[in-house]
């Protein structure tokens, strides 16, 4: 038996959760952990809510609330709507809790006392008025590169340039509205350059066991080189820096929000914690450290948060750190600020008792090895034509059928036949296929193989058709049901990881009141004859139309309404894509291009179509960019082109090439064009 830490990334609390954090972390993670503790290991499931950051604050002042208002009341929603989903966390805590800022601060000081941090004095922005410090976020001013007024201290929004809050021209504070003054701030750093080597080797040695995109974008941070990075903020909100002469200072989010994962431990397990967490004497009885995260968490993870443990000493590091990709909705990102999301706890509500439903097609559709996207067709079509008419209509087929002959009771089997002991054995294959999988956080792949067990009883009841040999042939009715019955338990079993509540009705159904093993699957003895059965009901019912019109229209309604709220997370880089070699680089033709005409396309809020001057050609390209650009304002705009790429009708047009864009995290977009005007056809590469 093996000890695991499973942690899922400790969700801000600044607003509820969404599919594309089911999708991208608590779901896996709760089917690894449940997989886990069928197998019988030792595992403790940690979470909570991280309520510290520069948004919380925001949030705080735009709704005239205190931060610790605006973190009870999402620390509440949350809690609860995990809890009403079935994700089975052992504790799901909170980073405001006293015994977190205990240990956090603990650990900045064994840090500090251990000369591990350099200090720094550097010039940050300061609001006489409001005398205070002000993180990137609270000062606006005109972006230097297109004359936005309204430019945050890290980011213009309208053109997406990242910046510092020095490069702004003009700034003021968004708390007084004065022009802020620089000021010279003293602030404790990590040197992340120290722990490069034992970082590099240890990831390294991760490389065929860790996702490629996890790998990945852990080598190009390492390659570039790691700098020191400061781990103490000028901020009121947060872990109080435990130094004397550090007053007005608290500790970065990110450098206790990990921490939050053994304080959260600690307050689960007052006298037990360090087990989980701490080296012991002989390496083969450490715990195995799991952190299911998406992937902007990414550097945190395996980079940032592994440093101070490195530094610390006591402590292990993660074997493994399982990140995805993001999730879309309708084709488009899912967004706090523009309220485009399918919200855990709205979706509870209108769809009360189908947990399961969510669960399965988030993770038939998990982005594991890139992004993908929800739609609520989508999940009305899985739910209606997988789980109503594949899983739940075998399992009640065969349970109609025993009631329908036997009164509902399990009969004996006389003689099996090859058909019979060939469907067992196919699904006694299949439970090894899906262990392994499992154990590879492949969920979706094994969620898969798990549905291809239905699929095969199915089948299995279409060839032996029960229902019209009974009149004949009894003997072999019983026989057949005998084993549908075994393998309705063992789809019982099987499920257990992915959809919980299906697999106790069918438990219930058959009258099982034991727990078989995982691999007790495909065993010909799992309901025994005599067993009487509950009476057959629908284990799913279909999704109706006007269910998802509703989901949909409101999905476009309340994006409307919301449009002007920003939320801004604190976010990092996206991950960088998998390896690409030179040859498929140099395959894309990319010219710079000169628009020439634009206008709107009919009936399509997002397209224009453009008229390029390519050098070459003049031609037509169809552009998803209407809601960022207006048409006369584009015109005489230079552009990159990919002039090689297949051409494509969009809108009964026809569109040849695509025109490159720069996209931020929130999915806005600008064009990417040469920095001095270049003749049109000039080649990019
Ligand atoms: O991205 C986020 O939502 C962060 N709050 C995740 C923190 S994970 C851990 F470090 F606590
Ligand atoms: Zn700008």
């Amino acid at each position: 038996m093996s000890r695991y830490l499973v942690t899922a990334a400790l969700p801000y609390a600044n607003g509820p959760v969404h599919i594309g954090h089911l999708a991208g972390c608590y779901i896996p993670a709760d089917i690894y952990v449940r997989y886990l503790r069928l197998k019988g290991e030792d595992v403790k499931f940690i979470c909570g809510s991280d309520e510290h950051g520069v948004p919380i604050t925001i949030k705080a002042r735009k709704e005239g609330i205190t931060p610790q208002q605006v973190v009870d009341k999402y620390h509440k929603l949350m809690k609860d709507a995990f809890a009403d989903f079935g994700i089975s966390f052992d504790i799901y805590s909170r980073t405001s809790n006293k015994v977190h800022h205990e240990t956090s601060s603990a650990i900045f000081k064994d840090l500090y006392d251990k000369g591990v941090f350099t200090e720094e004095t550097t010039e940050q922005f300061y609001d006489e008025e409001a005398k205070q410090f002000l993180a990137d976020r609270y000062i606006v001013g005109t972006c230097p590169k297109c004359g936005n007024e309204n430019a945050y201290g890290d980011q213009c929004e309208r053109c997406g340039s990242s910046l510092n809050a020095t490069d702004l021209i003009n700034p003021r504070s968004t708390l007084s509205g004065s022009a802020p003054v620089l000021r010279k701030t003293k602030n404790w750093f990590l040197p992340l350059d120290k722990y490069e080597k034992p970082l590099k080797e240890r990831i390294e040695s991760k490389k065929e066991e860790w996702k490629v995109n996890v790998y990945g974008q852990c080598m190009s941070w390492l390659n570039e080189g790691l700098k020191p990075r400061a781990m103490t903020r000028d901020l009121d909100w947060g872990v109080k820096v435990p130094l004397p002469g550090a007053e007005g200072k608290v500790l970065y989010v990110w450098f206790d929000a990990p921490i939050g994962y053994i304080s959260a431990t600690k307050e689960l397990l007052p006298n037990d914690w360090e087990k989980y967490w701490k080296k012991q004497k002989d390496e083969k009885d450490n715990a195995k450290l799991i952190h299911f995260i998406g992937k902007d968490n990414i550097v945190f993870h395996c980079i940032i948060f592994p440093a101070t443990l490195l530094a610390h000493g006591d402590y292990i590091l993660p074997d493994n750190v399982p990140a995805n990709e993001f999730l879309n909705l309708e084709g488009d990102k899912i967004s706090t600020s523009r309220n485009w999301a399918v919200w855990l706890h709205e979706y509870l509500k209108d769809f009360p008792g189908r947990e399961d439903e969510l669960r399965y097609v988030l993770t038939s559709i998990a982005p594991e090895t890139k992004d993908s996207d929800f739609s609520w067709k989508d999940y009305q079509a899985r739910v209606n034509n997988e789980l109503v008419s594949i899983l739940g209509n075998l399992v009640n087929r065969v349970v109609v059928l025993t009631h329908k002959y036997y009164n509902g009771v399990v009969p004996a089997n006389k003689k099996s036949e090859e058909i019979d002991i060939q469907l067992l054995e196919t699904v006694k294959e299949k439970t090894k296929e899906i262990e392994k999988l499992l154990s590879g956080f492949r969920f979706r792949d094994a969620q898969f193989e798990f549905m291809n067990v239905a699929r095969a009883g199915n089948k299995y009841l279409t060839d032996t058709e029960p229902w019209k040999i009974y009149k004949d042939n009894p003997d072999r009715v019983a026989d057949i049901l005998y084993t549908g019955l075994q393998l309705s338990a063992s789809l019982a079993i099987l499920a257990q990881p992915f959809m919980p509540r299906f697999a106790k009705n069918v438990f219930d159904l058959l009258g099982l009141d034991y727990h078989p093993s995982f691999d007790s699957a495909g065993n010909s003895n799992l309901v025994n004859a005599g067993t009487q059965l509950q009476p057959a009901r629908h284990l799913f019912t279909p999704v109706m139309e006007e269910d998802i019109t509703k989901q949909i229209e409101r999905l476009h309604a309340t994006k409307a309404d919301n449009a002007s709220e920003v939320v801004v997370e604190e976010k990092e880089i996206p991950s960088i894509k998998a390896e690409t070699s030179y040859d498929d680089f140099v395959k894309m033709d990319l010219r710079v291009a000169t628009i020439l005409t634009a206008e709107k396309v009919e009936k399509a809020d997002k397209l224009l179509k453009l008229t390029l001057d390519t050098g070459i050609d003049q031609r037509t390209v169809v552009s998803g960019i209407a809601q960022y650009y207006k048409p006369e304002d584009i015109i005489g705009k230079q552009v990159t082109l990919l002039a090689n790429l297949a051409p494509r009708k969009i809108k009964g047009i026809e569109s040849k090439g695509m025109i490159l864009m720069a996209s931020n995290e929130k999915g806005e977009l600008c064009f990417i064009s040469p920095s001095d005007k270049f003749n049109e056809g000039s080649t990019i590469s």
